[in-house]
């Protein structure tokens, strides 16, 4: 039997945030949800968050993962004393307590099921996973010998400067026999330098504590700061970056790209220099993306294009060309082969297709057909100070440069709207429809010169 706990209880004082550390996002997961991740091979039996500083915003956040038992402490007296608050709802529970800090969020899923499997074949009653950090400021210090028996492990502050030299760092990840660890857990003290209980503190009272050392260093970097928070975000886009050029996406200037783990591309997808995408992001093959870009939450087909623009929780299809400079706002749903040109911003709104809104348009709460041509400038006053109203616009219709069409408004199929019509009343199949004043010529007008 294996129970996960994840202690995120802590403030984080040192990020001088509102946010509770643990909720600080790192490409597009919050370092919590990552630590959960982590241990996802596992099939653990019980899940336990240890929660305290704004307890009920950790809840709130991870309220969608299922299975999740809470458990609160309060006030936040340190890891040992945060770990004491699971004697009781693992009272009758025997077997493994897998401990990982909630601030710890780079940590590989094999990495952690191989901390599992020595802590089993080894029959020790507590291993850890530990570093060789070339900068071990701020870790606590594992002291252990050759066969990587653990004597003890004692906090950066706590140190000598002799002991400070050790550069064998805890990384907060700890898999404990839980009968023997509730037995030990009662007996911590306060008596260092924070005035706090330590869980580091019960290794030593474990007759057999070993440690694992991580093969990738950067794997166990915990986040206190902002500064460790980006570097954590930097290493976390290389892994990102590297990972889909291995699944065949091409990064004309990978440094320059951010992605989120909820990205999935096709193949040969071409991302050019400045291009972000973020939240979940679904990218067809041969689609390229940039340069200067940011996509988010949105559904991109085969063979999209995406020059300087924005697009956001919309839906893109095969063949489709956006930007430069275009708006895809929520809900907009744009059919295969259309074109959506310069300074154009498109809400809410379906665009059959082959469609083309080539230039300087607004298009909102409306629905176009297949082979619509709109023309320069055109926009559907879909807001009248109060509500918004739907705009239709048939098969095959054309609108003229600078029409206006006030919604709610229907244009039947192949209609021709004349340029510079304001368009109030809705429009039959067919016809030509003209709403702007007659032009009057008055000659001779600027008199004899
Ligand atoms: C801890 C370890 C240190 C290790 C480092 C690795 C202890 C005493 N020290 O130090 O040996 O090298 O992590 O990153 O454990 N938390 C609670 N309740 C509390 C206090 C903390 O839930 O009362 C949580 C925090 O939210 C955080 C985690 O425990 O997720 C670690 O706490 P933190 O204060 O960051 O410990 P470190 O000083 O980094
Ligand atoms: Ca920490």
């Amino acid at each position: 039997m294996l129970a996960v706990a994840v202690l995120a209880a802590g403030k984080g004082t040192r990020m001088k945030s509102n946010l509770p550390k643990v909720l600080q996002p790192l490409a597009g997961a919050t370092l919590v949800e990552r630590v959960l991740a982590s241990a996802r091979n596992l099939k653990p039996e019980r899940r336990l968050l240890i929660v305290g500083h704004q307890a009920e915003r950790v809840e709130q956040q991870l309220s969608a993962v299922g299975g999740l038992e809470f458990v609160l402490q309060q006030p936040q007296n340190g890891t040992g004393h945060a770990v004491q608050q699971l004697l009781e709802p693992l009272n009758n529970f025997e077997g493994e307590l897998l401990v990982l800090n909630g601030d710890v969020p780079l940590l590989r899923a094999e990495t952690i099921d191989q901390l599992v499997s020595t802590h089993r074949s080894s029959g020790a009653l507590v291993t850890l996973l530990t570093a060789r950090l070339e900068d071990p400021t701020g870790y606590g210090r594992v002291f252990a010998d050759e066969q990587g028996a653990v004597s003890s492990i004692i906090e950066h502050r706590d140190c000598s400067e002799e002991q400070r030299r050790n550069n064998l760092t805890n990384a907060g990840i700890y898999c404990f026999n839980w009968t023997a660890l509730a037995e030990v857990l009662p007996q911590l003290s306060t008596d260092n330098d924070q005035g706090e209980l330590y869980l580091t503190d019960t290794v030593a009272m474990l007759a057999k504590a070993m440690h694992v050392e991580v093969a990738d260093p950067d794997e166990v970097n915990g986040i206190n700061n902002r500064q460790q928070l980006a570097q954590c975000e930097t290493m976390l886009q290389e892994r990102l970056r590297q990972h889909w050029m291995a699944e065949g996406v091409t990064f004309v200037d990978p440094a320059s790209c951010t992605l989120s783990e909820g990205c999935q591309f096709g193949r040969d997808v071409v991302i050019e220099p400045q291009t972000h995408l973020r939240g979940r992001c679904l990218i067809g093959d041969e689609s390229r993306l940039g340069p200067g870009s940011l996509i988010e939450d949105a559904e991109l087909g085969r063979g999209v294009s995406v020059v300087m623009s924005v697009v956001r929780e919309a839906t893109v299809g095969d063949g489709v060309s956006v930007g430069p400079y275009a708006h895809l706002r929520p809900a907009a749903v744009i059919g295969n082969n259309c074109r959506i040109g310069n300074f154009v911003e498109v809400k809410k709104s379906t665009v059959g297709e082959a469609s083309k809104v080539n230039h300087l348009s607004y298009i909102g709460d409306a629905e176009l057909g297949a082979s619509v041509n709109v023309g320069a400038g055109t926009i559907t006053a879909n807001y009248d100070g109060v509500n918004k109203h739907r705009t239709v616009i048939g098969d095959g219709s054309k609108t003229g440069a600078n029409s206006v069409l006030v919604a709610p408004i229907q244009l039947g199929n192949k209609v021709t709207v004349a340029a510079g019509s304001t368009l109030t009343k809705n429009v039959p199949d067919g016809a030509l429809a003209l709403g702007r004043a007659k032009q009057l010529i008055k000659e001779n007008w600027a008199g004899p010169s």
